[in-house]
């Protein structure tokens, strides 16, 4: 059974039954909600939803040091090849592919998204989610996005979900409860909330809003979950 560490703000690692690390969207360094430093992390694959620095901020680091292949959009991927990261894997929305770890789909998420190139003007990226199978269990990490009907599609197919409850940059509580009501998955993990002041939220006020429609799990920055 997979087991999964949040590290606060969006950053996850999701470990499998054979010690597979997937590292999702790593922000260690400046992210106040971890001590954890990257040269600290181990990952074979780093999954990056989109070219914000709240979710891009070590992709680079990382995969350099441990050779980790990165999976993220196309556009996101061809701007960590500038950045000295060799192996790297694009996709887009709606893809699927199997990976050593599992089958992986991309999907939709409403959101922005830029990278800087050294000298140049930010140039916008496409962001994602993604739908991870891994071990038994069908794990959504929703990346910054807000509530959308395209979740619907999701209904059946998700047992555990991360989704953002921040508010101001994505969906705050009432639609993350309402997203809930869409994909219903068996576990929902908040995520992307409490980093800054502008997204302090009451991880518990989301449970009530949530109510019986699925078990919400509240991890602390460092806490771990099994999945399955
Ligand atoms: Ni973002
Ligand atoms: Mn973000």
């Amino acid at each position: 059974m997979a087991t999964l560490t949040f590290h606060g703000h969006a950053t996850c690692t999701v470990t499998t039954d054979d010690g597979t690390r997937l590292v999702i969207d790593p922000f260690f360094g400046d992210n106040p909600a971890t001590e954890l430093s990257v040269e600290e992390v181990d990952a074979d694959f780093v999954l990056v939803t989109h070219g914000h620095y709240d979710h891009i901020a070590d992709a680079a680091a990382l995969a350099k040091r441990t050779g980790a292949t990165v999976i993220s959009t196309v556009e996101v991927v061809e701007f960590l090849a500038t950045q000295g990261v060799e192996n790297l894997h694009g996709m887009n929305i709606g893809g699927a592919r199997d990976f050593p770890f599992g089958r992986l789909k991309m999907v939709h998420a409403i959101h922005g998204g830029s990278v800087q190139l050294e000298g140049g003007a930010p140039y916008t990226t496409p962001c994602a989610g993604f739908v991870i199978q891994v071990d038994g269990c069908r794990l959504y990490h929703a990346g910054d996005t807000a509530l959308t009907l395209d979740m619907q599609l999701l209904k059946g197919a998700v047992d555990v979900a991360l989704l953002p409850i921040g508010d101001n940059f994505t969906m705050g509580p009432e639609d993350a409860a309402r997203a809930v009501e869409f994909i219903e998955p068996d576990r929902v993990i908040p995520i992307h909330y409490d980093t800054w002041p502008v997204i302090e939220q009451d991880p518990e006020a989301f449970r009530e809003l949530v109510g019986d429609r699925a078990s919400v799990e509240v991890l602390a920055p460092g806490g771990e979950t099994t999945l399955g």
